[in-house]
């Protein structure tokens, strides 16, 4: 698997979290007896597989040789809108942990801001992955030369085995799971 389709891979993963995270906010929206504090594992899984290991592979060295490569107009385009999007995430995630700690606390309120800004998120990022999918990944592989492409698949190669080493797939993959457990699995 190259850079790129482990990419995609990571995208189906991170989708099974926004679908976890819109299951969840549907029970809090019913006041239904969920446990908040899954809502931290879910900004770990965020905060750590999809933005440290997954959205900082493009940062630093897929989006970044396409800017560098493919000159200002995908610098200052698509790619540019692509890292605001990261970035607007990263907003909606700071927001969704101020917002649980205040229902916490015991602002009841809070759990309007809880769903908003995690409904938001996931909306974002499942927009966000699909234009990834179908539209920059897939122009990443058609504007590259081969060179190009391996020199980023060796780049990229080099974080997984780092993370691999310190057992990240491994941890969020089982994290997910658990979350399934509870909010999917038990819907069916
Ligand atoms: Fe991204
Ligand atoms: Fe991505």
């Amino acid at each position: 698997m190259n850079a790129i389709e482990l990419m995609i891979e990571e995208h189906k993963l991170i989708k099974r979290m926004l679908t976890v995270v819109r299951s969840f906010s549907i029970k809090v929206l019913n006041n239904e007896n969920v446990d908040y504090s899954d809502f931290n594992k879910v900004l770990d899984f965020v905060r750590n597989y999809a933005d440290k290991h997954h959205h900082s592979k493009e940062e630093l060295i897929l989006f970044k040789r396409m800017s560098e490569i493919l000159g200002e107009r995908i610098a200052k385009g698509p790619i540019m809108g692509m890292l605001t999007e990261h970035d607007l995430g990263r907003l909606f995630m700071g927001n969704l942990e101020a917002a649980l700690k205040k229902y916490q606390a015991g602002d009841d309120d809070s759990r309007v801001d809880i769903i908003a800004n995690a409904i938001g998120y996931t909306d974002l990022l499942n927009r966000h992955i699909d234009k990834e999918d179908t539209a920059i990944y897939t122009f990443a592989q058609r504007s590259l030369s081969k060179e190009q492409l391996a020199e980023i698949d060796t780049l990229c190669k080099d974080v997984d085995t780092e993370a691999t080493k310190n057992n990240l797939q491994d941890k969020y993959v089982k994290i997910l799971r658990e979350l399934e457990v509870i909010y999917i699995d038990s819907n069916k």
